[in-house]
């Protein structure tokens, strides 16, 4: 068992202290990609797709002079060719540091209580840490700061909402989010944020009506609708959804220039259109370019390496 191995599997897993060194290691290993993890070994143990979240680890790895092992879903069959536990201890035997992407929250829990090496969530149905750091590196760039920026999420309560809202609210920034009633994130998610929104000097807003969320917001967020593994709930969630689109009307009633952000795959036309995301507004490729240095710097951070890093 790896008790004293430190995994990054929720969020919640950092304080607002950590996020804001993981924030400035990011920004450093941005300006100056350094060799800190020469001889590195990352695997990508990855049970759902991804175009993101794979390249920018692989590139990331390789900036910082590690390599990366992909294993792609059907490959390792994680708890169905092979318990859970023993993929975990076998690839502690060859590797340095694991990210794995799949389905439940518990599966990447259980992963890491056997693992041996640190464990990254690289998105589980309930939460997307990676993707989070990235966005709030994207947003300190664009804003010079984050305590006291409003950032409005509109749309479903999923992995992407949930880790956002914890990390944003651990950096004092003004979090709202409008999702319909029944896509709330999951209460203790909204717990924490709170919590942490006001130790930071923060707010937490919840509200189902989306122009009460974006009202002078600095920065918009969406999401898609319908995440991996939903699929046969879409047309339901088309309906419960109709309404949340993040559209000019509604980046009209943000803060003029407000930041325009999603964390893709976008399904153009429902959760945004296509004008919102190709207007000059729009940061959502800036988001996609930081998943390559929060990741540098959250891998750098679990193996020990970030006192190597130059400022
Ligand atoms: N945003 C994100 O995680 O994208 P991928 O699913 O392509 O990795
Ligand atoms: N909420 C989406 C995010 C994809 C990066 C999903 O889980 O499919």
């Amino acid at each position: 068992m790896g008790a004293t191995v430190r995994h990054l599997l929720s969020a919640g897993d950092l304080s607002g202290e950590e996020i804001s060194f993981l924030l400035d290691l990011a920004a450093a290993l941005k300006r100056r990609p350094q060799r800190v993890l020469e001889g590195r070994q990352l695997a990508l143990l990855f049970e759902k797709p991804s175009l993101r979240t794979r390249v920018s680890f692989q590139v990331a790895m390789r900036h910082l002079g590690g390599e990366t092992i992909y294993l792609a879903p059907q490959e390792v069959g994680l708890g169905e060719r092979e318990a859970i536990k023993d993929v975990s201890r076998v690839l502690s035997r060859y590797v340095d540091i694991v990210a794995v992407r799949t389905w439940g929250q518990e599966i990447v829990e259980e992963y890491a209580q056997y693992s041996a090496i640190p464990v990254i969530n690289a998105l589980t149905n309930e939460e997307h840490p990676c993707q989070a750091l990235a966005d709030l590196l994207t947003v300190r760039e664009k804003k010079g700061h984050l305590k006291g920026v409003s950032l409005a999420f509109i749309g479903d309560g999923n992995n992407v909402a949930s880790s956002l809202l914890v990390t944003a609210a651990s950096l004092g920034m003004d979090v709202r989010m409008a999702a319909p009633r029944g896509y709330m994130p999951p209460e203790p998610i909204l717990a924490e944020a709170s919590a942490r929104a006001a130790a930071s000097g923060g707010s937490l807003t919840m509200v189902h009506d989306p122009s009460e969320a974006v009202r002078g917001a600095d920065a918009l967020y969406t999401d898609v609708w319908t995440s991996m593994g939903q699929e046969r709930e879409a047309e339901r969630r088309r309906i419960a959804f109709a309404g949340y689109q993040l559209n000019a009307g509604l980046v009209a009633l943000a803060a003029p220039g407000a930041l325009v952000m999603h964390d893709l795959p976008a399904h153009r036309g429902e959760e945004i259109t296509d004008e919102v995301m190709e207007s000059e507004q729009s940061i959502i490729f800036d988001q996609a370019e930081n998943r390559t240095w929060a990741q540098a710097a959250v891998v750098a951070f679990l193996l020990g390496a970030a006192h190597e890093v130059q400022g």
